[in-house]
């Protein structure tokens, strides 16, 4: 079977920052709380004007440079967002008119929450697999700031707004690219995170808008205890099924919700915590842009050289989960 290898990788932050000491005018916390608690000091918030399709296009830009082909060689186009534009049509759509994805290409979002980039690249990899589709676009796109309740200390120091995106396309080369992916999901967990209103249960009405009920509702504490134990088994199985061991793993990009929650897993592994990449002290969670957004970084770094195996693992809200190895 032929390999499906990642062949651009690309991200975009907006430009405004948000630093926890200026969140500590907002509502009653500080910066040292945010700090110890969750390893976040700052996070990038969109423009009024800037909506998820318009990070998702950048992002999906540099991908695409990254990748040297152009838009019109994408003919599968995913994009995994809780924050689409509008609720109808996809925001794969918008991305594919602004882009100049051709028409005939197959677009749609995913909703997976945080593991939704996952969830986007076991997708791909499958339908590459199936020769339905030769070069597939995924991207990872949040305004997060729109659904987070800024009078809420408990939510509102944790989330920011970004973008990462990747190109997927087969190559000869056995052994190089996706190894393989593991996705899962339970949704007895849905009420340790999620939105009351703007869906079909509770439409958007004055009394929800005025209730905030349209904002991200968590329960910070149970979120972590099934954070790590939802990554720690996708982990330990996906390199199982491999044969690797956690020596043999180069770098793991996590998704950036918490840095307690990711030196929990590297702890629960018995990896050391410099195998992790981190940068969600500068963006906070991105939600389903945390893992393309770091893996663009990590590559700019020079943290993945050819040959090295990565491995990627997320959880979000559903609670979804997945991780995936890759070979560069
Ligand atoms: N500033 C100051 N104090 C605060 C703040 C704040 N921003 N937030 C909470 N506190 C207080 C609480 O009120 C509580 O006070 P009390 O002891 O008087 O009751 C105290 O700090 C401790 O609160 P905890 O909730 O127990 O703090 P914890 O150590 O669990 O950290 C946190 C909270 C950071 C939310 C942590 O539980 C966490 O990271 N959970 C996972 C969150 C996550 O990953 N979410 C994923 C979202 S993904 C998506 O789909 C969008």
């Amino acid at each position: 079977m032929a390999s499906v290898i990642i062949a651009g990788v690309g991200s975009y932050a907006p430009a405004q920052v948000l630093t926890n000491e200026e969140l500590s005018k907002r509502v009653d916390t500080s910066d040292e709380w945010i700090r110890t608690r969750s390893g976040i000091r700052e996070r990038r918030i969109a423009a009024p004007d800037e909506a998820c399709s318009d990070l998702a296009l950048k992002a999906a830009a540099n991908a695409l440079a990254d990748a040297k082909i152009s838009a019109a060689d994408i003919d599968l186009l995913i994009v995994a967002t809780c924050t689409p534009d509008l609720p109808l049509p996809s925001t794969a759509c918008l991305v594919q008119h602004k882009l100049g994805v051709p028409a005939h290409a197959t677009c749609f979002d995913i909703a997976a929450a945080c593991s939704g980039f996952l969830y986007a690249l076991e997708i791909a990899y499958g339908q590459l697999q199936t020769n339905r589709y030769k070069r597939a676009l995924i991207i990872g796109a949040e305004k997060l700031s729109t659904i987070t309740d800024w009078t809420d200390r408990t939510t509102c120091v944790l989330f920011g707004d970004g973008a990462g995106a990747a190109v997927l396309m087969k190559s000869p080369e056995p052994g190089k690219g996706i190894l393989g992916t593991d996705l899962g999901a339970d949704g007895e967990f849905v009420d340790n995170l999620y939105i009351p209103a703007g869906g079909s249960r509770t439409p958007a009405s004055a009394e929800s808008v005025a209730k905030r009920d349209h904002c991200i509702r968590m329960n910070g504490r149970e979120v972590f205890k099934s954070a790590v134990r939802v990554m720690e088994t996708v982990a330990r199985e996906m390199m199982e099924q491999h044969q690797l061991t956690p020596d043999q793993i180069s770098l793991v990009v996590p998704h950036q919700a918490n840095i307690r929650i990711i030196e929990a897993l590297a702890g629960n592994l018995k990896m050391p915590l410099d195998k992790f990449f981190v940068n969600l002290d500068r963006y906070g969670n991105t939600s389903s842009a945390t893992i393309p957004l770091a893996l663009d970084e990590a590559r700019k770094a020079g943290r993945i050289k050819p040959g090295d195996t990565t491995l990627l693992v997320a959880f979000g809200a559903g609670l979804t989960y997945g991780a995936a190895l890759v070979r560069w």
